[in-house]
């Protein structure tokens, strides 16, 4: 499955197990390790690529159970892979989710991680049926935590984590993104 839209950069591509090389490439970096890492998900660094077979494979199984959707982050314009983003922890009865995203490093700062995140939104709200969609950032995470402002995520916690979220009635979606699957 894909996730598409025209006039922007990247594109979503559903995780395969044919992603692992690419995958343990880009995301080999303690800076996306230490701020990907969750308590119940703990990115490892170095990363192999047998890290990410073995990870691919999980989230496989989870989307298979309906409870997450994992994508590679590719540029429409060479297909590169620059990175992974996913909608996880989906709760269908509340229907509210927790995304993760992350970016090679030499991919930072062209806003890549904007139009991803609006992909997903736009996939969220409008393919999954979501109705809030949050994320949870390390307090010293400005890049992301900046990021999830600009898209009018809204504070809902802070200790030793911060949580952000935007519910479906609070959306705008300024680029008229129609989720081409
Ligand atoms: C967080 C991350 C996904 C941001 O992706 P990105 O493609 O660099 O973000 P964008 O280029 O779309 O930036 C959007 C805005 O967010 C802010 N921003 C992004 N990175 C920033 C940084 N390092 N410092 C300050 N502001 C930043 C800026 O306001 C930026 O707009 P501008 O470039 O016009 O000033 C990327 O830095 C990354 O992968 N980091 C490591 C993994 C990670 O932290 N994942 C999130 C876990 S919660």
């Amino acid at each position: 499955m894909e996730v598409h839209s025209p006039g922007l950069r990247v594109y979503l591509k559903q995780l395969d197990l044919t992603d692992a090389e690419e995958f343990a490439h880009q995301i080999n970096d303690p800076v996306i390790a230490r701020n990907v890492s969750s308590p119940g998900n703990i990115i490892p660094y170095p990363y192999t690529k047998e890290d990410a077979l073995f990870f691919i494979d999980a989230l496989k199984r989870e989307y298979a159970s309906g409870i997450s959707v994992s994508f590679g982050i590719r540029a429409v314009e060479n297909n590169l892979f620059v990175g992974s983003a996913g909608i996880g922890e989906i709760d269908a009865i509340k229907k509210q989710c927790l995304i993760v995203y992350w970016l090679g490093r030499q991919h930072w700062r062209q806003s890549y991680g904007t139009e991803t995140l609006r992909l997903l939104l736009a996939y969220g709200f409008e393919k999954l049926g979501l109705i809030k969609i949050s994320a949870e950032v390390d307090p010293d995470n400005t890049g992301s935590i900046a990021l999830l402002r600009s898209l009018e995520f809204e504070q809902e916690r802070f200790d030793n984590i911060m949580r952000f979220g935007i519910k479906r009635h609070d959306y705008i979606n300024p680029l008229k993104i129609k989720v081409d699957l």
